[in-house]
């Protein structure tokens, strides 16, 4: 029988027409058998600061460290921003770093990312990966899933109707599921 897996997904972008959170939506939809996304908002988290932080860490943090915590895996969605990830997601990050039990260590993780250019969120990919690095998140190598011209895949109600993107993101769902497999043994 197929053991469950229950992946936490955030996505990078706080926009309602995001292609980002309608890839999120895509991965829903297409999850394999055992396999259950719930999408997160980072929305409500405040600028990270020191000073607040030794007040106690916002609950909005809190509540997404927890989410994280009983996940089997994270899937970001992450836009490039100037060749980068969001400000706004990297703050995120930066305050569940924080948190003494780290949410992230030993977390298997996976980046997917759409943009409407051509390198499909490629280079802010990378800058999210080596932030794994140091966070101890366990990024899945492959396959990448780069989402160029996404204008031209989804449709106005942010639905994925490029059917070889659909077909990609099924099978890279596959290779997370075997990647927390692999993690669980
Ligand atoms: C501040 C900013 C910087 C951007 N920089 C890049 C970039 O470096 N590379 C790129 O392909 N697109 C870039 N874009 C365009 C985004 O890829 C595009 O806005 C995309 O739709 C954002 O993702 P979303 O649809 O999930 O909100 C940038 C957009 C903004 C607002």
């Amino acid at each position: 029988m197929q053991e469950s897996v229950n992946v936490f997904a955030l996505s990078g972008s706080l926009r309602q027409g995001s292609y980002n959170s309608a890839a999120l939506r895509a991965c829903q939809s297409l999850a394999p058998a055992g396999m259950k996304i719930e999408i997160g908002s980072i929305a409500d988290v405040p600028l990270y600061n020191a000073d607040v932080q030794a007040q106690g860490f916002p609950d909005v943090v809190q509540g997404l460290a927890a989410r994280i915590q009983a996940a089997d895996a994270l899937l970001f969605a992450t836009p490039e921003y100037n060749y980068s990830v969001p400000g706004t997601l990297k703050n995120a990050i930066d305050w569940l770093s924080r948190l003494p039990q780290s949410p992230f260590a030993g977390k298997p993780a996976a980046i997917i990312g759409a943009s409407m250019g051509p390198v499909g969120t490629g280079r802010a990919q990378y800058h999210l990966r080596q932030i794994g690095v140091y966070l101890d998140l366990r990024f899945l190598n492959r396959p990448e899933v780069l989402i160029g011209s996404a204008h031209e895949r989804f449709d106005t109600e942010g639905r994925l109707t490029h059917e070889p993107t659909r077909e990609f993101l099924g099978k890279f769902l596959l290779a997370l599921r075997d990647w927390v497999a692999w993690h669980r043994r």
